[in-house]
């Protein structure tokens, strides 16, 4: 059984969220593009950091064209490299051509980084950057690859909370309890303001059996699934085509529909 003591308790307010699973392609990048928009177009200052060297995030907003000066590479290799004054967080933050929503662009570049960040003890940077990054943000969005390696440990050392999407296949519970036991240590040794806000079913077909019976057992075992699920359908792949986030892509349909009530039931919370 899980201890449920170590989930979020409603009425914490959550600002910076990092979406995190150590399997690919569960919808992470998906997922944080279009909550994040969602944010934005409430009328939330909302910026996202893009973790991953595959930059799906960074693709999806149109944001490979910022200069990699102003990467998230950039911003780790200042820690590295002798300077008479670092620039702050701030200066790193772009604005995207949608309303209310900044990036940090990834960069493929920190792959090289990451065994001297790691050697060099750097693992609470991030952290003493997000903590800059709240008084200028409402709602911050970490997006961060399918591994726990330094960048997406630096990202659970710094976030108020964990979203944990699955695909409802038959594989998607191998490995969560190892997960949800991997962020529990991170709570005890280096965030104990850290929270696991909820699994988010992400793909999920509501007409072939099996995804059900997985979520099910899920919540039977005390997993906190988010009650919203988020369907699959062909309108993310557009999305992510036509670089252009669900909410202003296709605002009435089913999916864009499912993934704003699990904002709001994020928000709400
Ligand atoms: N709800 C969904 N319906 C259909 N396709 C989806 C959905 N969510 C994600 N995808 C697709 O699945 C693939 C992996 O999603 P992505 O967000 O890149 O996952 P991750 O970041 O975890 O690797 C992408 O091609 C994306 O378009
Ligand atoms: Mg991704």
């Amino acid at each position: 059984m899980i201890s449920q003591a170590k989930l979020r308790q409603a009425g914490v307010k959550i600002m910076i969220r990092v979406l995190f699973n150590k399997k690919g392609g569960v919808g992470k990048s998906s997922l944080v593009v279009n909550l994040a928009a969602i944010s934005a177009a409430q009328g939330l200052k909302t910026l996202i950091l893009d973790l991953d060297t595959q930059c799906n995030t960074s693709a999806y907003l149109s944001a490979l064209a910022i200069s990699e000066e102003d990467s998230i590479a950039a911003l780790f290799e200042q820690q590295i490299t002798f300077h008479l004054r670092k620039r702050p967080a701030i200066d790193y933050c772009q604005p995207t051509q949608f309303d209310n929503l900044y990036i940090i662009r990834g960069s493929e570049r920190i792959k090289e980084l990451e065994s001297e960040l790691d050697s060099r003890h750097k693992i609470y940077k991030l952290r003493d950057a997000l903590e800059s990054l709240r008084e200028h943000f409402d709602r911050i969005y970490i997006d961060t690859p399918p591994a726990l390696n330094f960048y997406s440990l630096s990202a659970l050392i710094g976030a108020d909370s964990c979203l944990i999407p699955i695909d409802c296949d038959d594989f998607a519970r191998q490995g969560l309890y190892s997960l949800q036991q991997q962020i529990f240590e991170i709570q005890e040794d280096h965030n104990e303001n850290l929270t696991i806000e909820g699994i988010v079913a992400n793909q999920y077909m509501s007409n072939a059996k099996l995804p059900g019976k997985i979520i099910d057992e899920l919540i039977a075992e005390g997993y906190p699934v988010i009650a919203e699920y988020i369907p699959q359908s062909v309108k993310m792949r557009e999305s992510h085509q036509s670089k252009t986030p669900l909410i202003y892509l296709a605002p009435k349909h089913k999916l864009t529909e499912a993934l704003f009530n699990c904002y709001r039931a994020l928000e709400t919370n």
